[in-house]
């Protein structure tokens, strides 16, 4: 089975946790797209729910299947968010943006009673860090910000390279936001909690694709089936 055909079985698995009457928060990526389409198929055979999206991108494939959408100005809470990620540690701690959704995506895991992570095997790790830690950044005052990342990187114990990541086009990657991102090779985070702190209280730094505590369930699909891990 090729990793695409992982993802969709994660993502069906994922399906059978949504109830008619949900509001439901909507991932992005290849794995959540999967989850879309065939929540669109369970809509059109009478499933009743309500939509955020997480990225322009996933509110035009939801638009497409047919789920209708909200925001999260007209409702306060969502019961459910089902996203992939790009690594899962044993805590359920997440590295997310590789899509460089992860501002909005982490806006709507926040507002929401549970996370499902939906992903292929490739995807588990003992230690977070092996996947480039997307961080999303204000292009003023780049290189300042980029002192203070820097900063809190020796200050959490991990060092690696950082590159402002570009679009296929050879031209700097834009966020549905507006902003940049920054990818940090840092091979290993040892303490993701602290460095999610560090992060989180630079002033250029508008979000960063660490999510600490947010995922209550993963769903990790390999040859040998489908892999429940619910947080501890
Ligand atoms: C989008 O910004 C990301 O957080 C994705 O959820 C993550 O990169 C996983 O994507 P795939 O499902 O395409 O691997």
């Amino acid at each position: 089975m090729n990793l695409d055909e992982l993802k969709r079985q994660a993502a069906a698995r994922a399906v059978e946790f949504v109830q008619s009457g949900m509001k439901l928060g909507l991932g992005t990526g290849s794995t959540a797209k999967h989850f879309v389409e065939l929540l669109g198929a369970r809509v059109r055979d009478g499933l009743d729910v309500i939509g955020v999206p997480t990225s322009e991108a996933t509110r035009d494939d939801a638009i497409r299947c047919g789920i209708r959408l909200t925001t999260l100005d007209e409702i306060d809470r969502l019961d459910l968010t089902v996203d992939g990620a790009d690594e899962v540690d044993p805590s359920l701690n997440l590295i997310k943006g590789g899509g460089g959704a992860l501002l909005r995506e982490k806006i709507v895991a926040a507002a929401s009673d549970r996370m499902i992570v939906i992903a292929d095997e490739t995807k588990w790790v003992e230690t977070l860090g092996r996947f480039p830690l997307p961080i999303e950044v204000i292009p003023f005052g780049l290189a300042a910000t980029r002192r203070l990342i820097e900063k809190a990187f020796a200050d959490c114990g991990v060092s690696g390279q950082i590159a402002v990541r570009k679009g296929r086009d050879g031209h700097v990657f834009v966020t549905d936001g507006g902003h940049w991102i920054m990818d940090a090779h840092l091979g290993r985070i040892s303490d993701a909690p602290r460095l999610a702190q560090s992060l989180a209280c630079i002033p250029g730094v508008v979000e960063h694709g660490l999510f600490i505590d947010l995922a209550s369930t993963a769903m990790l699909a390999g040859s040998q089936g489908i892999r429940v891990i619910e947080r501890r």
